[in-house]
């Protein structure tokens, strides 16, 4: 049996190295070529190319970077008059433990006999045109074409062990996405205690690492720091990926800039707790436990090339739902309007003044549920999720009714409005009737407290009957009126776990809930949340087309969340909403427009105020079909980060059409200049030949927005400006 004790984890090293050169011969595909046992991935600018050693079974790195070919010169020895050659200086691609290798392990198996030693040596190799699923885990997709797939069998002939080490290519991307399949082949029990999706050995040069860090309402801090002698790392022991670090790495050259240099992005599909580790070194029985995927990223221009890789990545190869790049209806959320205060008849109302503004889907957000336990405040209800009989006395039949009966006000549509509604399936609050029923059901261990977060507790999602009881209520929920969203909200870590591999049994659990139900409702529009984007991970979008990416609503502060999230997350799948002034969360007053074009850059646009307060505001419908006009370009451009707020009181944005026939520039000020001339932005993404025309402004050459630029000047603190621009 094999048992999972820890995390899954993405391990990083670095370390000097020594190899084998070998010519290779190009064989079927490109994308993988296959020379005796080297083995070289090719992307449209990579190479990643490996071998295994055949004296000792080592599979040994040769090279991740640019795209090289041919032959590849010898590494040489250290020079030194002493002792060369030790396993911690071969770039070993699956270093392991207990034979001399140092590093920190990619895998590390506790045999029956309690010691950690493995030796896991090449055996063979296959390759699969196109890509195998992933059972039970989210992965990226693909057609033969589209992707190929070199798995690479290694097997320790003392434990019986065996390891297949799984390497998809997307070459358009720069991708490789790597998982790894440890089967126990032996008699005895073993532990997997250690097992990292991915692992990479680069060569000693200077290298700094960005990784996104944060907290609840200030998620997605892009940091960038040298990476130094000796482990250096971070994760999440909360259960789930979360709001302090994001499950996403980069490395980099010191000189590496948004639009210049190279860059390796790492990004774990995984929503549970996570490892990522960097080190810099001195010289530089028949059960299997699958990794989660790791993707990689190489990119050649910058860390903005990268971002944008995966981008188009994850829009085509991650994201299964339909709605991934279309069809995001501009949304009105309840929570910040009206919290838990509302019933059928001041919903309606809250409706019809949104389907005025031209707001086409309604989504009513916590507080609706609860019958003997009612959600009138964060103290009761998660569980029982039937109406709340004081509120809506008839059921949510007909407040669905009501609302699906009225028109929207939007010249580019007459259709009715569509409703959504809210939901935290995972969770159960001890008041509530599911807990009287099924106290098991809740995370614990053993004779331990249940600690409690927001006053509720975690139901265990490792448990079948668990799985079940969320599938069926969420089934009947949806089968019993016309919902067209759902928001999944998950608003606490994990503490009292009744065993270590409960938490990946618990991901597991999730996955099969979120499959089943996203396969059985494909219309329905789902979007993820973790208090804001505490599960801001590709794991949730394989499934969820969008994440609600923070509780902070603040404009200004919104600006640098959605560009640290798109570091790695494309902008379709944010959920950016305009919401009151003061903003709740921080107090501060920002101008209608700059909130709303702040809203426009992400993927589903929305309100979340009482739409009773703008009635009056005829600058609200004309800032909505703004964001529709926007949204197309959002869900499906390229975006360069022009200007980034951390470095600049002007941040821009430009989305780029993918056929380069329309772009859209999103320009901001955040804080007051008197009598300074604001500097001139340049474009990027342009053809340098092909004229443009500027909304407003005139015509001119790719060449001339991207080396000259354009320039925006403000009066006021909080100028906001969006430029179409179309490709004549
Ligand atoms: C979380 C979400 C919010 C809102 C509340 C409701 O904090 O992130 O958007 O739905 O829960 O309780």
């Amino acid at each position: 049996m094999v048992r999972s004790t820890a995390a899954m984890a993405a391990g990083l090293m670095m370390l000097s190295h020594q190899s084998i050169a070998q010519d290779t011969d190009s064989s079927s595909s490109n994308a993988i070529v296959v020379d005796g046992t080297t083995f070289s991935l090719n992307g449209a600018s990579m190479s990643y190319v490996f071998h295994a050693n055949t004296t000792t079974g080592d599979l040994v790195t040769d090279h991740y970077g640019g795209s090289i070919s041919g032959g590849i010169p010898s590494p040489r020895e250290p020079a030194v008059n002493g002792w060369v050659g030790m396993p911690g200086r071969i770039r070993r691609e699956f270093p392991d433990q207990g034979r001399g290798d140092f590093r920190i392990p990619a895998v590390r198996i506790r045999q029956t006999a309690g010691y950690t030693v493995s030796d896991l040596q090449y055996q063979s190799h296959e390759v699969i045109e196109g890509k195998p699923g992933l059972p039970g885990l989210p992965a990226t997709f693909g057609e033969s074409g589209d992707v190929s797939t070199l798995v690479v069998h290694l097997y320790d002939n003392y434990s019986s062990v065996a390891a297949d080490l799984s390497y998809s290519v997307f070459p358009e991307f720069d991708a490789v996405v790597r998982s790894v399949n440890v089967t126990n082949q032996g008699e005895g029990n073993i532990t997997v205690e250690a097992l990292a999706s991915l692992s990479v050995d680069f060569p000693l040069e200077e290298l700094d690492l960005i990784s996104l860090r944060g907290d609840w309402a200030r998620e997605a801090n892009r940091e960038r720091r040298r990476v130094e002698y000796g482990v250096q790392g971070f994760g999440s022991n909360t259960g789930y990926s979360s709001h302090l670090h994001n499950p996403f790495l980069a490395l980099v050259h010191p000189s590496t800039t948004e639009s210049q240099g190279k860059a390796w992005g790492f990004n774990l599909i995984y929503t549970g707790s996570f490892s990522a580790q960097v080190k810099k070194g001195s010289q530089g029985p028949g059960e299997t436990l699958t990794s989660p995927e790791a993707v990689s990223i190489y990119s050649n221009t910058g860390i903005g090339g990268m971002s944008r890789k995966f981008h188009r990545l994850y829009r085509k190869h991650l994201i299964k739902s339909k709605f991934a790049t279309s069809d995001r209806p501009p949304l009105l959320n309840s929570w910040e309007g009206v919290y838990f205060d509302f019933n059928r008849s001041t919903i309606k109302t809250l409706a019809e003044q949104s389907a005025a503004l031209g707001i086409s889907l309604f989504v009513m957000d916590d507080g609706w549920f609860g019958d003997k336990y009612p959600r009138n405040s964060d103290n009761a209800g998660l569980g029982d999720w039937t109406a709340n009989p004081a509120k809506f006395p008839n059921g949510l039949e007909p407040v669905v009714e009501d609302i699906t009966n009225i028109t929207v006000n939007n010249t580019s549509s007459d259709k009715n409005l569509r409703f959504g509604i809210w939901v935290e399936p995972e969770m159960v609050n001890p008041n509530s009737s599911l807990y009287r029923s099924h106290p098991d059901w809740a995370l614990h261990a053993g004779p331990y407290p249940r600690t409690e977060r927001r006053n509720q507790l975690v139901l265990n999602l490792a448990l079948t009957e668990v799985q079940d009881f969320i599938i069926d209520f969420m089934t009947n929920l949806l089968n019993s009126a016309d919902i067209s969203y759902i928001k999944w909200d998950n608003n606490r870590g994990m503490h009292e776990q009744p065993s270590p591999s409960n938490n990946h049994l618990y991901m597991l659990g999730l996955y099969r809930v979120f499959d089943t139900l996203t396969t059985r409702f494909p219309d329905v529009l789902w979007e993820g949340c973790a208090s804001g984007g505490g599960r801001f991970d590709p794991g949730v979008l394989q499934y969820f087309p969008q994440i609600w990416t923070s509780d902070n609503t603040d404009g200004v502060d919104r600006v640098g969340i959605q560009f640290g999230t798109s570091l790695a997350y494309p902008p379709s799948a944010m959920g950016a909403h305009l919401s009151a002034v003061p903003n709740h969360q921080t107090g501060r007053t920002v101008p209608l427009e700059f909130r709303a074009h702040v809203a426009m850059m992400g993927g589903s646009f929305g309100l979340e105020l009482d739409p009773g307060t703008i009635q009056d505001e005829p600058a609200v419908p004309e800032l909505i079909a703004l964001a529709e006009k926007v949204n197309p370009l959002v869900l499906n451009g390229d975006l360069y980060r022009l200007r980034l707020p951390e470095d600049s009181q002007w941040p821009a944005a430009l989305f780029v059409a993918e056929d380069g026939s329309q772009a859209v520039l999103f320009y901001f000020q955040l804080a007051p200049n008197v009598n300074h001339a604001a500097p001139w932005v340049r474009l990027q993404g342009l053809e340098p030949e092909a004229r443009y025309a500027v909304d407003g402004e005139g015509t001119y050459s790719g060449a001339t927005l991207m080396n000259l630029g354009l320039q925006y000047t403000f009066a006021t603190e909080y100028g906001s400006k969006v430029v179409f621009l179309e490709r004549q």
